[in-house]
């Protein structure tokens, strides 16, 4: 899974055979430069997943449910998933889950939606969790992990997410539910992971030490936008292969 914001790349994922794509509220970050995930909008989220879903309509494909769309109450949450999945075509939503969701969770999968319960570090929950640091670094916090996604299973959440925990916790967790785990920064024993796509392509200005980054794409952008410039700047640039011609009738 990678997470993926608009049309074009989410084609490129698809032709690339990425199963799985969510549509994060990292999108604050990476794409509108925000310092957290907390200003995005719902119908922010609901326009890049619709993108996304036109540019991938063969992935699986998850929209984050952004901070504010179901904090209120369980009505509005359920109300702000079906508005989601009316208007993106989106096939499950992430919810990042406290205890108290299980209730929230439930009556999501009782409309039909197939939720994603994310655990771990929740970033949504900065201002708490008093910074984005690991989570489940001590065996009572790793016990409360388990036990939540144990919640969530039996509430029906149809997968967790992890995110920022020691490998002990996800094998832990992994054994104990029925679920399949996607990891970010939860090591080997999940089932799948997931990272933010800027971070793997090496285009932000730091990456988590779990990141894969590869930064050949990144050099490759400064190379043709660097030519660009010289091209126009010099004169080279349009030539006139690049451009129409007038035809020779009135
Ligand atoms: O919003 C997001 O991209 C996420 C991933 C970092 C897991 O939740």
């Amino acid at each position: 899974m990678l997470t993926c914001y608009d049309f074009t790349t989410a084609r490129l994922m698809e032709e690339a055979g990425v199963p799985a794509l969510l549509v994060g509220d990292s999108a604050a970050s990476v794409i509108l430069g925000h310092p957290s995930t907390l200003p995005v909008s719902l119908d922010f989220m609901i326009e890049l997943a619709a993108a996304v879903r036109r540019g991938a309509p063969n992935c699986f494909v998850v929209a984050d449910m952004p901070f504010g769309s179901y904090q209120a109450s369980a009505a509005t949450g359920v109300k702000n998933v079906c508005k989601m999945m009316q208007l993106s075509g989106a096939d499950c939503v992430k919810l990042e889950v406290a205890p108290s969701h299980a209730r929230l969770v439930r009556k999501i999968t009782d409309a039909g939606v197939a939720v994603m319960a994310h655990l771990g570090l929740r970033p949504q929950a900065v201002g708490l969790l008093g910074g984005y640091r690991a989570q489940g670094r001590n065996a009572r916090e790793a016990d409360e992990i388990v036990r939540q996604a144990e919640r969530m299973q039996k509430a029906g959440a149809v997968a967790i997410l992890l995110e920022a925990v020691p490998p002990e916790v996800s094998e832990a967790v992994v054994n104990a539910i029925g679920l399949p785990v996607i990891g970010c920064g939860a090591g080997p024993a999940c089932h799948g992971s997931v990272v933010v796509t800027q971070d793997l392509l090496g285009l932000t200005p730091r990456q988590p030490r779990f990141v894969p980054a590869d930064e050949s794409v990144k050099i490759k952008l400064i190379e043709v936008f660097e030519n660009y410039i010289s091209e126009v700047s010099e004169g080279r640039y349009p030539g006139t292969e690049h451009q129409y011609r007038m035809s020779e009738k009135r």
